[in-house]
């Protein structure tokens, strides 16, 4: 359908080596279905095996990993979906060319001390590094260009995954790409989160539907309600009463 708003948008993670780029990526990516929303991760490791295989870490490498990771995430966000990447993406010129490009962009800072990730170095490329064994190593021997303007900061050296993930998610319902969680007219029931998962993917041929409207409409059934719990304006209610009494099943 040509008119339908297109709903993806592509949330670029940046930050040096070991900030937590692929951890947070990851959670988000757990998160977004359940708000109704496909999701794909480009992840800077797996795609350097895969769509940039063969490029190195020189600038002009770097700035055509980060073309190539664009034009794909561009790609998914225009059909409906979530793409997350996470790649250092240090260059603010490549990040801000991706932005341009992409439109629907969220580009979330993962601040963390360099001091931090040294400690960190969950892939031991610090320390191999400072051994002068790799060249060109993001935030050792090669800049690292802080965002100027990021939509997200978090900081992942002082608060928890979980507080950063807050943060992007809130920031994310803030500007409008992910429905509220707690729509107004709503009362919040917790629901396990395996059943969540269980009721979107029975909802994979419905993606319009979202797993709260399903879980209303499921429960509207089974306490045997006259009219559908699913959240109605006054406007639609008077609408439909208007057509019954018109068709005489109402007085
Ligand atoms: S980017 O600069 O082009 O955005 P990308 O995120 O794809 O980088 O790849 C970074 C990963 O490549 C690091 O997590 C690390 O595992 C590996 N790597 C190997 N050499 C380097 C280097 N010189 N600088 C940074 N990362 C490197």
């Amino acid at each position: 359908m040509a008119n339908m708003p297109n709903k993806g948008f592509v949330v670029w993670f940046t930050g040096l080596p070991s900030s937590g780029k692929s951890t947070l990526a990851g959670l988000l990516a757990q998160e977004i279905p359940l708000r109704g929303l496909p999701v794909e991760i480009l992840d800077g490791d797996e795609v350097r095996q895969r769509l940039t295989k063969g490029l190195g870490f020189s600038k002009e490498d770097r700035d055509e990993n980060i073309r190539r990771i664009a034009f794909v995430a561009k790609l998914l966000s225009r059909n409906n979906v979530c793409a997350i990447t996470a790649a250092i993406s240090p260059y603010r010129s490549a990040r801000d060319e991706a932005r341009e490009e992409i439109g629907r962009f969220v580009e979330v800072y993962v601040r963390c001390p360099l001091e931090t990730c040294v400690t960190r170095d969950v892939k031991g490329l610090y320390r191999r590094a400072l051994a002068g064994e790799i060249s060109n190593f993001t935030g050792i021997s090669d800049p690292y260009e802080e965002p100027l303007n990021p939509e997200v900061v978090v900081e992942t050296g002082q608060e928890s995954t979980e507080a950063s993930l807050r943060t992007i998610m809130t920031k994310l319902e803030e500007l409008g790409y992910l429905a509220l969680s707690h729509p107004q007219g709503t009362t919040h029931i917790p629901i396990p989160t395996y059943l969540v998962q269980k009721i979107t993917a029975r909802l994979d041929g419905e993606p319009r539907k979202s797993p709260s409207t399903y879980v209303a409409e499921v429960l509207s059934g089974l306490l045997a309600e006259e009219e559908f719990v699913v959240a109605m304006t006054g406007e639609q209610k008077a609408l439909i009463e208007g057509r019954l009494k018109a068709l005489g099943y109402l007085e």
